[in-house]
């Protein structure tokens, strides 16, 4: 392939010509389909008449004229990409192309494709240039309307964005609907949708009393599974009037929900979602895909007006929309449920798949510098890293200066394409504040190690809390600056209780920190220097620092805080999320003096403390059932071995599993009890008091099965036979299937019997089985690949099977290579039909240099076998390639 090229934020221009107004028109046929659009271009400069250049991927074209004039040979140049008007008359004109596309033999999900038999759309990041000529960057915003031509048997819903302005039947067979977008927008926005669909309807009427259509559009037998989509598209336009004061601003609002599709899409007024993402019920659904839908429906829908109606001047800017529309999700979720249990959650989600990406080989900052395909750099850093940096201007700000400065963002940059130093300004500007080198989160990647120690002076009635800070090298970037670290700090007195805060000594100045006369509990420090002293005054006796509480800021944190202040933290802090984090502090230390006695073949053995820690929360019945659900949760085997030198996972799934099973023994008569206590009723509930006791009932379950116990195992199989609800049915089918045997088999074979005609459900099954930890899955991984309900084009069975394998990190990293052989094969297998997750699922190698020896030969192998394969995608040469650099 030719060497791809790389794309640099510094190289960013404006463009040389505006477009103002687009009319697009689609004749979609079954062989192909034609695209005309009539563009209105301005340049920027007015007389300039540079060569305008369109972008253009797999079209074929079949004229171009300009102000109705067909050019002539010389007067353009077509390559494979590009479309070059070399000299386009000077001042406005028109621009007229026709192209042919093909639809049907699209397998990249990207462009205009068929999915299931409907025509459907995917253009962000660059999808547009697969449709049609065109400047496809998001600073390009025109007003467009789209005419939809096709048979009107085979595609009786014609849908697009804005309004529906006409629509009417044509001679043989066709129809047609016209639709008409009065924003402007960037082409990644535009979406088209035609097929056999049917809605659910419903109206939401905004804050100003304007009414808005509401529909759900699925295939005609999934529709009885959209009413918690649309319950959740109401609470969200609700919310967001109510939190950010936004009101939804056409007069109606389309979701399509389609079964292949990679994620959800904020199309103006036209979303388009995997069918995973829409469609529940009781019986096929778990709680936690309950949550992700209404997350994702919230998320979509906040961004009309992060992203949609203020968007990206460049694609270097995505997460000025998608950090600020995650942290907006984030809210929602939170104000619907329990605001502690979602930032657990959402820490661990940062902790396990963000961190380890800003210390691998594609650590990038929240704003990347440079890249080969933009598809690669909707990550973890830019989406999760970067709503965190939005949560810090709020915890800096406090709630209602966050909200003045997000008003003011909407107030200067509405209807334009903008950066992050723009958001930065807003924020700043409307709080007169000192933001110090804040802007460094969006530029310098890494993880920031925070350490602090304590000390106590009792004549002087003082309290020092000494921070220093280092930012790890990462690729590109050797050398780190010091960042400003918003550390929310509390101090607990000897009976738990949150002292009061009067001031602190700090950069040789003491500054109160009451709030109007009253004091305050928890204070926000600004740690901006590679070392600094904050002294509390007024402390009458030893506190115990709750440090970093609701987890203010992405880095990790090392305290001197000893095993008792920790204990002690876990039982008092008035923090939730810091009493969760002392928990998770401990048993990591835990696990990993564990693998130590592991890794010298020494016996393992368990901290009766850490015993009576869980038991204490266990038994505490004034704690949120869903907080104990996560207290009792040990950390996750990945993030265990992202402390290690070199990673050890057989080491550290043995260490978690003797932990959990003699929590399990220890703990047997209280999990029994949790689980008789909580058993659901009939009626599912999607609520947050039902949410949380299927979750309590089912990780006492999930403890209680690891036992080698004939009488638990009957518990978790009545559990399974009795389950009225998804949740707890795939809940003791997980439980049963930890250990292999006859009991794992047949409950496997009978829930895929039973849920055959689902392919929802068997996306959860195959995903159960493929991350399952039994010794030697990759042989059953084979024989799943060739199951007649496996598809290899559809990105979610791909997850399920393949994505899930990797999350076994046993079986992944097993040392005879077989795990990595598995996924070298399937990746180039993959890569054919769609790059996009072809490199997805590459990027299980990129952290092949934290093993032993023997693995990292045998991953480098696999990962230089890849990139050596002629016609490989850019999308996986990137990510292979800085994976072996
Ligand atoms: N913009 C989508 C989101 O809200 C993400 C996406 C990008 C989806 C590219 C599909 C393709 O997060
Ligand atoms: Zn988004």
């Amino acid at each position: 392939m030719d060497a791809p090229k790389e794309i640099f934020l510094k190289d960013y221009k404006l463009p040389d010509y505006y477009f103002d107004t687009v009319d697009l028109s689609f004749f979609l046929g079954e062989e192909k389909t034609t695209v005309s659009a009539k563009i209105s271009v301005v340049p920027r400069v007015d007389g300039v008449a540079s060569p305008l250049v369109l972008d253009g991927v797999d079209l074929k074209l079949i004229s171009v004229k300009i102000n109705g004039n067909e050019l002539k040979e010389g007067e353009f140049q077509v390559g494979p990409r590009h479309l070059i008007l070399t000299s386009p008359p000077s001042g406005n004109f028109i621009l007229e192309t026709v192209t042919e596309i093909l639809p049907h033999k699209n397998t990249s999900l990207e462009g205009l494709y068929k999915s299931s038999g409907n025509f459907c759309t995917q253009c962000e990041a660059e999808g547009f240039r697969k449709i049609t000529f065109y400047q496809d960057r998001p600073d390009i915003m025109a007003k467009d309307t789209c005419r939809i031509e096709a048979n009107k048997l085979l595609y009786p819903v014609l849908l697009s964005n804005g309004n529906l302005i006409e629509q009417g039947d044509l001679e043989g067979g066709n129809h047609f609907a016209i639709w008409e977008d009065p924003f402007k927008k960037p082409c990644y926005l535009f979406a088209l949708v035609a097929g056999q669909l049917e809605s659910r309807d419903d109206t939401f009427t905004t804050c100003s009393g304007r009414k808005v259509a509401l529909k759900i559009w699925t295939p005609p037998q999934d529709l009885p599974k959209a009413e918690h989509a649309m319950y959740s598209l109401k609470a969200a336009m609700k919310w967001d009037e109510d939190v950010f004061g936004r009101e939804y601003d056409l007069d109606i609002f389309n979701i399509v929900s389609v079964p292949d599709f990679l994620g959800a899409m904020e199309n103006k007024s036209l979303n388009i979602f995997n069918s995973a993402l829409v469609l529940a019920s009781p019986e096929t659904t778990t709680d936690a895909d309950y949550a992700a839908i209404l997350g994702v429906t919230g998320h979509e829908y906040f961004h009309n007006w992060t992203g949609n109606r203020v968007t990206c001047r460049d694609w270097f800017q995505l997460s000025l929309k998608e950090g600020l529309t995650v942290f907006r999700d984030q809210e929602f979720s939170s104000d619907m449920g329990s605001r502690t249990v979602k930032r657990i959650g959402d820490v661990s989600r940062l902790r396990t798949r963000q961190f380890p990406q800003d210390a691998g080989p594609m650590a990038h900052s929240v704003r990347p510098h440079s890249y080969i395909k933009m598809d690669n750099f909707y990550t973890a850093t830019v989406y999760e890293k970067g709503a965190e940096v939005v949560r810090m201007y709020k915890t800096l700000l406090g709630s209602q200066g966050f909200r003045k400065g997000t008003d003011l963002y909407f107030e200067r940059h509405d209807g334009q394409a903008v950066t992050c130093e723009d958001f930065f300004a807003a924020m700043r500007d409307a709080n007169h504040a000192d933001f110090a080198n804040f802007l460094l989160w969006y530029s310098q990647a890494g993880t920031p190690i925070v350490k602090v120690t304590s000390s106590y002076n009792a004549e002087a009635r003082t309290f020092s809390l000494k921070f220093s800070q280092t930012v790890p090298p990462t690729p590109g970037q050797p050398v780190k600056e010091p960042m400003f670290i918003p550390v929310a700090a509390g101090l607990l007195d000897s009976s738990g209780k949150d002292m009061p805060l009067s001031s602190i000594y700090h950069d040789g100045k003491l500054e109160s920190v009451t709030c109007c006369g009253q004091p305050v509990y928890t204070t926000v420090l600004r740690v901006t220097k590679g070392e600094e002293e904050f002294t509390f005054s007024d402390v009458p006796e030893k506190p115990i620092p709750s440090l970093l509480r609701g987890y203010s800021a992405p880095i990790r944190l090392q305290s001197d805080l000893t095993d008792d202040d920790l204990f002690f933290l876990l039982a008092h802090d008035s923090d939730g999320f810091n009493r969760w984090e002392a928990g998770q502090i401990l048993a990591r230390k835990l696990m990993l003096s564990q693998v130590v006695n592991f890794q010298k073949s020494s016996p393992l053995v368990l901290d009766p403390q850490f015993v009576h820690g869980i038991k204490c929360i266990l038994l505490d019945s004034s704690l949120d059932k869903e907080f104990i659900a996560k207290a009792i949760t040990l950390p996750g085997e990945s993030e265990i071995m992202d402390l290690m030198e070199v990673a050890d996972p057989d080491a550290v799934h043995a260490v978690r599993k003797f932990i959990r099973k003699q929590l399990a023994s220890q703990l047997k008569h209280e999990f029994l009890n949790l689980v008789k206590e909580n058993r659901s009723s009939e009626k599912y509930v999607f609520d947050h008091t039902n949410m949380a006791r299927r979750a309590l009932k089912n990780t006492a379950l999930g403890y209680l099965a690891s036992l080698e116990d004939e009488e638990m195992t009957e518990l978790v199989l009545h559990e399974y036979k009795t389950a009225t609800n998804m949740t707890d049915q795939f809940s003791a089918l997980a439980a049963i299937a930890q250990k292999a045997g006859k009991a794992r088999d047949d409950a496997l074979a009978d829930f895929y019997n039973q849920w055959q005609h689902d392919y929802l459900v068997v996306n959860k099954w195959f995903a159960l089985q493929s991350s399952s930890d039994i010794p030697g899955n990759v042989e059953n991984l084979y024989k799943l690949l060739g199951h007649q309900a496996f598809d290899l084009k559809n990105p979610d069975k791909v997850f399920s099977l393949i994505g899930g394998f990797r999350a076994s990190h046993v079986n992944f990293h097993a040392k005879d290579g077989s795990g990595y052989k598995f996924l070298g094969e399937v990746v180039l297998q993959l890569d054919k039909l769609n790059p996009q997750v072809a490199s997805g699922m590459v990027t299980a190698f990129s952290r092949w240099k934290r093993y032993d020896e023997t693995r990292q030969n045998l991953a480098k192998a696999q990962l230089e076998m890849i990139v050596s394969v002629n016609g490989l995608s850019e999308n996986v040469y990137e990510i292979a390639s800085k994976s072996l650099a």
